[in-house]
């Protein structure tokens, strides 16, 4: 397995373009499924989720080609309806297939996704979402069996609480069900946005697009997707996060400031100058940061996908720091992985206290999951001395070629083949 080596301390410095968005890719990609014929996804980052998605499409049949950052998905011969255990249990957004596959063929058999580093993540929400829209769906052998002999049924549904992958999976079905659904407390996130327009240009009919309350009236069919994806938020607010730990000054390209109104908000509250313009975002960081009280929210709150490159941020803070996280139970896989470095971080249920230090030691650290895998690079960065970074395979899931980026930015990083 590979590992990141990184030297520390270093300050970043310079300009790095964000990808596109790996999570508005994810259900667009799924949503292809909707029609037959090739869709075009721009702006696809490189990444091992899209890799995994790929293969999800291709054992159904799809024929998928990403080249540059445009991704062909060709629906034509699409056949299956099985999205196998073995694939699904590396990435749980396989689990968006089970919409599409209702809409399009009437059945579908999906594994049902492992668990996190972090804790259960159940999908009680996308199975109950789906029998409002008339499918028959039970739960065996660790697979979703879901039928709708007679097709879909525009229905109503509430999702509580709040989640993106089940309002993408409902939205995917009740684009094709005979008749009006009506759902409500929908996720909000950008990506839902970017797949409710993606959707609509092809023929779907969504009032309330960027609200929490869509009004769906079904088509039979759609035309094949077309769309550009925004650039990847949480991508966006790694990389100032790692600025503002590294003592930086870095300048975003390509990336959407109108998606990190909250995150520039707290990174300012840590006593970093940003400028936002169109299509980019510059921090300046300060000699010492300002701790921080963050709690996570669905957007466009604080997203829970930026909270452990905060906490990493807020490690070497002068003061005391709480970080609250309230869309998981216990995502701070992190922290002990923190404490290595020499970070001082207490966790209570919900609640992490980072007392701030005033320097990280390097050390070897063990990756976790995606987003904590991010914390420990940029804790590496500003620690002093040598950090190894381990299982760096979670890390690619979500950056597209990271070490690459971060040391044109003067990070003293690089990949040692495991
Ligand atoms: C999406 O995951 C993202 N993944 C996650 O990003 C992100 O952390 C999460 O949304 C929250 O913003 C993708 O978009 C591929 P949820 P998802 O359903 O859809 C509970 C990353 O780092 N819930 O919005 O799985 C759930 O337990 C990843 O890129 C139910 O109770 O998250 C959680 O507490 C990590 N029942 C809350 O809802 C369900 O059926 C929000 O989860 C589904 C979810």
């Amino acid at each position: 397995m590979d590992r990141l080596v990184i030297e520390g301390p270093t300050r970043l410095s310079g300009s790095v373009r964000i990808s596109g968005a790996k999570n508005a890719v994810l259900p667009l990609m799924a949503a292809s499924l909707l029609a037959r014929g090739e869709s075009i996804i721009e702006n696809v980052p490189d990444l091992r989720d899209v890799r995994f998605f790929m293969e999800v499409l291709q054992i159904l049949g799809a024929r998928c080609r990403l080249e540059d950052d445009v991704l062909r998905v060709d629906t034509r011969d699409r056949q299956g309806w099985e999205a196998p255990y073995d694939l699904v249990r590396k990435m749980r957004a396989s689990i968006y297939v089970l919409g599409p596959l209702l809409a399009a063929q009437g059945e579908a058999r999906v594994s049902l996704p492992g668990g996190c580093a972090w804790g259960p993540r159940p999908v009680n929400l996308h199975v109950e979402g789906l029998r409002h829209l008339g499918a028959e769906i039970r739960l065996e052998e660790g697979y979703i069996h879901a039928r709708v002999p007679g097709g879909l049924i525009g229905g109503s549904f509430r999702f509580e609480p709040t989640s993106v992958g089940a309002t993408a999976n409902v939205l995917m079905a009740a684009v094709r069900a005979r008749g009006v659904s009506e759902l409500a407390n929908c996720a909000c996130e950008p990506e839902i946005t970017v797949l409710a327009e993606a959707l609509q240009e092809a023929g779907a009919r969504i009032a309330g697009i960027g609200t929490s309350h869509l009004r769906v009236e079904g088509v039979a069919e759609l035309a094949p997707l077309h769309h550009r994806v925004i650039p990847d938020r949480i991508e966006a607010g790694t990389f100032l996060a790692a600025a503002a730990v590294t003592g930086g000054e870095v300048q975003l390209e390509a990336c959407e400031p109108a998606h990190l109104d909250a995150v520039l908000a707290v990174l300012r509250s840590m006593g970093c100058e940003i400028e936002a313009g169109p299509g980019t975002v510059g921090l300046a960081a300060p000699e010492v940061l300002d701790p921080v009280e963050v709690v996570t929210r669905p957007f466009p709150g604080f997203p829970t996908d930026m909270q452990a490159q905060v906490m990493a941020a807020a490690t070497l803070a002068q003061g005391t720091s709480f970080l609250t996280e309230t869309i998981y139970l216990d995502r701070f896989t992190h922290v002990a992985e923190l404490r290595r470095l020499g970070a001082d971080v207490r966790v209570d249920g919900a609640r992490a206290t980072v007392f701030g230090v005033s320097r990280l030691q390097g050390a070897p650290v063990m990756a976790t999951d995606l987003r904590a895998s991010a914390a420990l690079i940029l804790a590496g960065m500003a620690a002093e001395g040598l950090t190894t970074v381990n299982r760096v395979y979670h890390i690619d899931r979500g950056y597209e070629r990271i070490e690459r980026k971060l040391a044109a930015l003067g990070a003293r990083i690089r990949r040692v083949p495991g």
